[in-house]
């Protein structure tokens, strides 16, 4: 009898349950979106309870779709959007605010405060890796303590939790109110500015600065081990939850960056780039992130650099969304073929402020360079061209940071499909972009790290043996048109500073 492997994908716009056999071939999947909160400028929620419904659905959509029971799945892997912070009632299940998203620039103030306390935007960055932005959780979680009624008396008496997505999930999952484990791994407890980098403890000294109780916070244990079993009576009731990943870690995984000096780049709602730098944890001198990669049971912990760019695919969804210009995402790529470049025009989309390699918060974004001949076509191959002129800041703060030059850059995610963005991604980059046969690399990932805990995959080589080319995009743009691009985009990211006071 076959036997898989599910991975669940709490991602930021939706939730998906795959299904995966032996080869790392996607058997079924299910998804459902669930709604964007945006309660005023810069800020972003969800509704932890929608999404909690959602989980469940896909689960047993996924099961339905396979035509299998949870008797066949030897096991589940979670995989999630990063940062996003929930907190609830232990003992009602009830969060008591929605989810605060990791786009969401709410805690400026909080930020500039702690930075003032000494150090600045470096306070935290030698224990945690990390700047002091907006992006992170614990700031967050202060955010709710100081700014929902009673509930920083709640948070002190023991009753309120915290969770990422990936802890509220496995809590629910396994019985929430009823036992529910409140657990997570150190590549998503490396994004909440709280957990020591080397020690993969919770640091009491930073909790304290943030007004944090610890007892809210959940036990940090590996990537790849059983935690406890589906409790609740749903889909994949019975089966052990063995795996979690923050979803960009994830995907490093699932592309089988498994050694020093390898790196992925996936376009999702906002792109991440992470090199695999080994047990090495390079502080960044450059403007990038350094984090948990993954840590599998009891092996040492394999660090990474990350380049987190804030918008890239939600750009897309925006010129949808709000402008109306698009009829679906997959239309960009038609407008931008009718004409042969830019026209002259720069989309700076500095919507939650700027992340790596710049991290203000005061940046907003802008459009420059338009004149009376720049069209539909120009603007969007304006806004393609910038996940690409985006993705170039971070390889090049990668490639100073290690003294390293990249010489081929995987890529996943949803936009990878757009051949015109890949061929002028190669082009920027200067160097050879490579997309996998399974490009769902992140729930790939999850359920790697699942599969291994219960010997379904045996060791690290499997996962390397089952990943294969796709397609292979070479650079074709000539040197000085290359560096002639990239100089007016810088200079139009310098057009979106000092927005916010
Ligand atoms: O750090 C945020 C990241 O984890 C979100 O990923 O794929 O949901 O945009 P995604």
């Amino acid at each position: 009898m076959s036997r898989f492997v599910a991975a669940i994908d709490q991602g930021t716009t939706s939730t998906r349950t795959m299904i995966f056999d032996y080869s790392g071939n996607v058997v079924a999947a299910d998804q459902r979106e669930h709604e964007q909160i945006f309660p005023q400028a810069g800020w972003v929620e969800h509704d932890p309870e929608q999404v909690w419904a959602n989980t469940r659905a896909t689960a047993a959509g996924a099961l339905a779709n396979a035509d299998i029971t949870a008797a066949d799945v030897v096991s589940v892997g979670i995989t999630n959007q990063r940062e996003t912070t929930v907190v609830w009632d232990r003992r009602t299940g009830k969060p008591v605010y929605n989810a605060i998203v990791w786009q969401d620039t709410r805690t400026d103030r909080i930020i500039t405060e702690l930075g003032e306390l000494g150090g600045g935007q470096e306070r935290y960055r030698e224990k945690t890796g990390l700047p002091l932005a907006t992006y992170f959780s614990g700031p967050k979680i202060k955010w709710i303590l100081d700014n929902v009624d009673g509930v920083r008396e709640r948070a002190e008496a023991g009753d309120l939790l915290f969770g990422n997505m990936d802890t509220w999930v496995l809590w629910n999952m396994t019985g929430g109110v009823d036992g529910g484990i409140h657990v997570t791994d150190p590549t998503n407890a490396s994004r909440t500015m709280l957990m020591d980098l080397a020690t993969l403890t919770w640091d009491e000294g930073i909790a304290a600065d943030m007004g944090i109780p610890l007892a809210m916070l959940p036990e940090i244990r590996s990537s790849s081990e059983v935690y406890g079993t589906v409790r609740e009576r749903g889909a994949l009731g019975g089966v052990p939850i063995s795996g979690i990943l923050g979803d960009q870690q994830a995907a490093t995984f699932g592309q089988a960056c498994l050694s020093p000096g390898e790196a992925k780049n996936t376009y999702g709602t906002g792109n991440f780039v992470l090199l695999n730098t080994g047990n090495n944890m390079v502080l960044s001198e450059n403007g990038l992130l350094t984090t948990v990669c993954y840590k599998i049971g009891d092996n040492d912990t394999v660090y990474a650099l990350e380049g987190a760019i804030a918008v890239t695919g939600s750009l897309v969804q925006w010129l949808r969304d709000n402008l109306g210009m698009i009829g679906s995402a997959a239309e960009i790529e038609g407008y931008a073929r009718t004409v042969d470049d830019n026209g002259g025009a720069y989309f700076v989309p500095a919507f939650s402020g700027l992340f790596a390699p710049y991290w203000r918060s005061d940046a907003r974004g802008a459009i420059v360079g338009l004149t009376r001949y720049v069209n539909k076509g120009h603007l969007a191959r304006a806004v393609l061209e910038a996940t690409a002129f985006q993705t170039r800041e971070v390889i090049d703060a990668m490639d100073a940071d290690s003294g390293v030059p990249l010489r081929t850059l995987k890529v996943d995610g949803g936009m990878v499909v757009n051949d015109l963005l890949m061929q002028f991604q190669a082009d920027i980059l200067g160097v050879s972009v490579i997309r996998p046969k399974v490009n769902e690399t992140t729930a790939l990932g999850a359920a790697y790290a699942a599969g291994l805990a219960v010997g379904f995959w045996q060791s690290e080589e499997d996962i390397r043996s089952n990943w294969a080319k796709d397609k292979q995009w070479q650079p074709a743009m000539d040197e000085q048109r290359r560096e002639s691009e990239y100089r007016n985009w810088k200079k139009a990211v310098t057009k979106t500073f000092d927005w916010v006071p």
